[in-house]
């Protein structure tokens, strides 16, 4: 396994002095925050150099090749591995400029997002002829435009007076009615493809993800408060609520299914690729709308990942069926797992898995996509780091939990990788393989809308500063309002978090006292209460076996320590003690 020491840099000194001495702290404060100055100019000129490239060689068309400066027309590309079915017509949709209208926004830049507002209100459409995944979709461009609309439409009046006419959400709307015939399957469950213009194609695939099923709740959930047309909101629910019923007796879930017969297909999953975002969303969807059932099966979820894939700060695949191991692999995508915990509040088990993921980044550079921890090597062929977001995303989270400054040296060490590696002349490329450093001719969107903005929300958080967002999987904000909200949350009110900046918002967006181990707030660490489940010591051996109790590990749910019974397996025996 990857595991370097930690190392005790210039972060965890100026935190120590941090508590120790007062003027040490001002001094260190003003050095932080020059630092962090100058590295959220660096962020936006990365963002400028993304942009302004992509708007010279790719608009309107979907993203930006840096190497050879032209675009591709990728929506209908993304997700889809064997490149079928591609549409002969199709000049793209200006993803990239619809994934940037946010993070325009985020930079203070007022103007260009007016311009690019003003240009998709003319010139998008969604009639055309072409295959996409509505996951992929959803995420991106209804996201993208649901937030640019909020943003359009708040009170800090960003756009010309009068000008805006809600041109953002009619699109927002349109996309979402193309939607709708992709839920019309028996279960309830979506197609993970429809073609814009024709909807589900004759013989179209009925296998989907998790991800696809499980993470459209937050757009679609907008989309209907927006419009007060439910349907967005309810077909999304339904599929969600279906796929939940699919749950092991476990509380675990497979990696893909059916839509129509509602089977699993692939019964091992992680938290990783093709399951991540289902736990992210069901999480964010308690918090954007209140609701309690959300957190019921989130909580569940949770529990069961800490219990089953979790290994130290690692964690690796399991069967939904029995629990067992499957695969030891350590995923570029599950770095967003720590960012997570933040809003669970469990900041121990974060702050470790986010120390060895940012071990495995400075080792190689930057996060390779696949690593077989059982055989301590790279994946043969998953060598690749496509500019992905995770690792920069949890760090902003655990810099805002902890504000802790070895997170912004975090933070200097990914912006130095990415401008020594990836940045061209035309933009910023794709790392092929991370043992050459080779590069690939693509620039995703997402390093638009979530790579730069999350590294710029680290070192100036600004936007932040007056209302509380939840960002969606692809880094989209969305406010957390209290219209939006079908009852105050109960852990929220608990913990006075209600403090409100404006009328129109209720919750600072983190739940950072919340239990998730019911009992574990009597178990105190030097004072301080050792939440969640930093309690879960996994027993010795992988099929239980034991001869004495100290074989035997911490029970999650609890925080009890097991026992060896009598038998020679490790258990809660309590009803026979
Ligand atoms: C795409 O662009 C080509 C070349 O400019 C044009 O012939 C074609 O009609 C366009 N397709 C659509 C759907 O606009
Ligand atoms: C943060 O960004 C805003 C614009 O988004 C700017 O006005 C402000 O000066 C920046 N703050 C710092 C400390 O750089
Ligand atoms: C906004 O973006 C445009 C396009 O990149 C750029 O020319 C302009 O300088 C930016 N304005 C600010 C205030 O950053
Ligand atoms: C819409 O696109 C056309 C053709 O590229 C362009 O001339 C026009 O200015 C665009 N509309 C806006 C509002 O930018
Ligand atoms: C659908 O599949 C059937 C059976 O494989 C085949 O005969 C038919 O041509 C297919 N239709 C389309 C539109 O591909
Ligand atoms: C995170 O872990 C490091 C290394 O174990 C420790 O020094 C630091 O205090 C931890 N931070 C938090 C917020 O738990
Ligand atoms: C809750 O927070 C507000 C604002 O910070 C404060 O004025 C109030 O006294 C707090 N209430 C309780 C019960 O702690």
């Amino acid at each position: 396994m990857p595991t370097p020491k930690s190392k005790i840099g210039f972060g965890a000194l100026a935190l120590l002095l941090l508590f120790i001495s007062t003027p040490a702290m001002s001094k260190i404060s003003y050095r932080e925050s020059a630092k962090k100055k100058y590295l959220s100019e660096k962020v936006r000129e990365m963002f400028y150099h993304a942009y302004d490239n992509y708007i010279a060689h790719a608009f309107p068309h979907d993203e930006l090749k840096p190497l050879t400066k032209t675009y591709t027309d990728s929506l209908s590309e993304l997700g889809n591995l064997k490149l079928e079915h591609l549409p002969q017509n199709y000049n793209g949709s200006a993803l990239t400029l619809i994934e940037s209208l946010s993070s325009l926004v985020v930079m203070g830049n007022n103007t260009e997002f007016e311009r690019a507002v003003l240009w998709l209100s003319e010139n998008l459409t969604f009639d055309v002829d072409a295959r996409i995944n509505l996951f992929e979709c959803n995420i991106r461009a209804l996201g993208g435009l649901l937030s640019a609309h909020i943003l359009a439409t708040d009170s800090t009046n960003r756009l010309v007076l009068g000008m805006y006419k809600n041109q953002l959400l009619s699109l927002a709307e349109d996309l979402g009615r193309r939607f709708l015939c992709a839920f019309d399957t028996p279960t309830g469950l979506p197609y993970a493809w429809i073609n814009l213009k024709y909807g589900v194609m004759e013989n179209e695939t009925t296998e989907t993800s998790t991800s696809g099923c499980g993470s459209l709740i937050l757009e679609m959930g907008a989309l209907s408060r927006l419009t007060g047309d439910p349907r967005f909101e309810a077909a999304s629910l339904r599929a969600l609520r279906k796929l939940w019923s699919m749950r092991s007796s476990l509380d675990l879930l497979g990696t893909t299914l059916d839509v129509v017969t509602g089977q699993w297909i692939e019964y091992s999953s992680g938290i990783g690729a093709g399951v991540d975002s289902f736990y992210e969303y069901l999480m964010k969807a308690h918090v954007l709308f209140g609701s309690d059932e959300f957190w019921d099966m989130f909580h569940s979820a949770y529990l069961a990942v800490q219990k089953y894939f979790r290994h130290g700060p690692w964690y690796h695949e399991a069967d939904m069926r029995t629990g067992k191991a499957t695969y030891w692999q350590l995923t570029s995508l599950q770095a967003f797992w720590p960012g997570l915990q933040i809003l669970v509040g469990d900041i121990e088990a974060a702050n470790s898995s986010h120390r060895e993921f940012f071990h495995v980044w400075e080792r190689f550079g930057v996060l390779p996509e696949r690593y077989l921890l059982d055989r301590e090597m790279l994946h043969p062929t998953e060598k690749y780091y496509p500019l992905r977001p995770e690792l920069a995303e949890s760090t902003l989270y655990l810099y805002q939990a902890t504000k802790d400054p070895w997170y912004i040296e975090v933070g200097e060490s990914i912006v130095k990788s990415l401008n020594t590696y990836t940045k061209v002349e035309g933009g910023f490329a794709s790392v092929k393989d991370v043992t050459t450093m080779q590069l690939e001719d693509h620039q995703h969107s997402f390093f638009l809308a979530e790579t730069c903005k999350y590294l710029y929300l680290l070192f100036n958080d600004s936007f932040l500063a007056n209302q509380n967002y939840i960002f969606t999987t692809e880094g989209h904000p969305f406010p957390v309002r209290s219209a939006w909200h079908e009852k105050l949350p109960e852990t929220y009110a608990l913990n006075n978090w209600t403090s409100a900046k404006d009328e129109n918002q209720v919750i600072r967006a983190s739940a950072m006292s919340l239990q998730v181990c019911p009992d574990t707030l009597t178990l105190r660490r030097n004072g301080s209460p050792s939440v969640g489940s930093a309690c879960h010591v996994l027993d010795a051996r992988a099929d239980h076996r034991c001869l004495v109790d100290e074989d035997c590990g911490i029970e999650l749910t609890t925080c009890r320590k097991r026992t060896c019974s009598l038998a020679g397996y490790c258990g809660l025996w309590l009803f026979f003690l």
